[in-house]
């Protein structure tokens, strides 16, 4: 087993991608704490997969640090805690752009201050494919998403020897779209599909592996992987 011995931590780890990375690492031994706001989903959750549930909320100082302060020293730390809120760069909301990256990139950036992270250990940060390949009406979640990658190489310089990396995934199935009618929501997955080079849209262990390959290489610092089943070459 890869990470017998190791602690764990993931922020975002009740669903989708987070989920998946919690599972996998405490298959491959370690013990794993999970974290995010919803805390009967978070207790479910954990109590269903076998591992520890912190409540916390990465857009609060507060809530990071007492997290940490309840961790103590950690082997990896990985964050995939968002909530994104987006629309037309003309029209949408400040207040909705702001939160988008209150969530996603302060969130990242408090988890990265906030956690003791052992020397060796790693942080890992989720970005997402629409940094690179941008789409209308997502300006504010490509922002944040490069924003991520560049936190990303910076703290690999700073925070070293704890390694820093980033993942970017494309369109992965988790229920980060379950606000979306259901038949608009499978549409958009079979057609995206359809125009990928695999012929399938992610699911959130494609994700978890690459995670597991940041935390288990040694080598592997400041990297960003794109894992997107070739949509930026489609
Ligand atoms: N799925 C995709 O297609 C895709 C593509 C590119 C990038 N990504 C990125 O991958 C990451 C994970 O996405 P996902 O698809 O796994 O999403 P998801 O299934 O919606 O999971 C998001 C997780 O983050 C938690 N969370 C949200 N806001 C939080 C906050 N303020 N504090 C603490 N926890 C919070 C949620 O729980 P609570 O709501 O209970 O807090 C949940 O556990 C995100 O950064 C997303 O932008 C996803």
């Amino acid at each position: 087993m890869l990470l017998a011995g190791k602690k764990v931590v993931v922020v975002g780890g009740s669903s989708g991608i987070g989920l998946a990375t919690a599972e996998l690492a405490k298959r491959e031994g370690a013990d794993v704490i999970i974290a995010s706001r919803n805390a009967d989903r978070l207790n479910a959750v954990a109590e269903k997969s076998g591992v520890k549930a912190i409540p916390a909320d990465v857009t609060s100082d507060e809530s990071v640090a007492s997290l940490f302060r309840a961790c103590g020293q950690i082997d990896h730390v990985v964050v995939t805690a968002a909530q994104l809120r987006t629309g037309p760069f003309k029209t949408v909301a400040m207040e909705d752009v702001r939160a988008t990256m209150e969530g996603k990139f302060w969130g990242a950036w408090r988890v990265a201050r906030s956690a003791d992270i052992r020397p060796g250990g790693s942080l890992t940060l989720v970005s997402g494919f629409l940094s690179i390949r941008p789409r209308p009406n997502s300006a504010i979640v490509g922002a944040a998403n490069g924003a991520i990658e560049s936190l990303a190489r910076s703290l690999a310089l700073e925070l070293a020897p704890v390694r820093v990396n980033a993942v970017s995934p494309g369109i992965i199935d988790t229920p980060i779209r379950a606000a979306m009618p259901e038949e608009a929501r499978r549409d958009m997955l079979a057609k995206t599909a359809a125009g990928l080079p695999v012929g399938r849209v992610g699911v959130g262990e494609d994700i978890a592996r690459q995670i597991l390959a940041f935390m288990t290489i040694g080598f592997a610092t400041g990297s960003i992987v794109y894992i997107d089943g070739g949509a930026l070459i489609a």
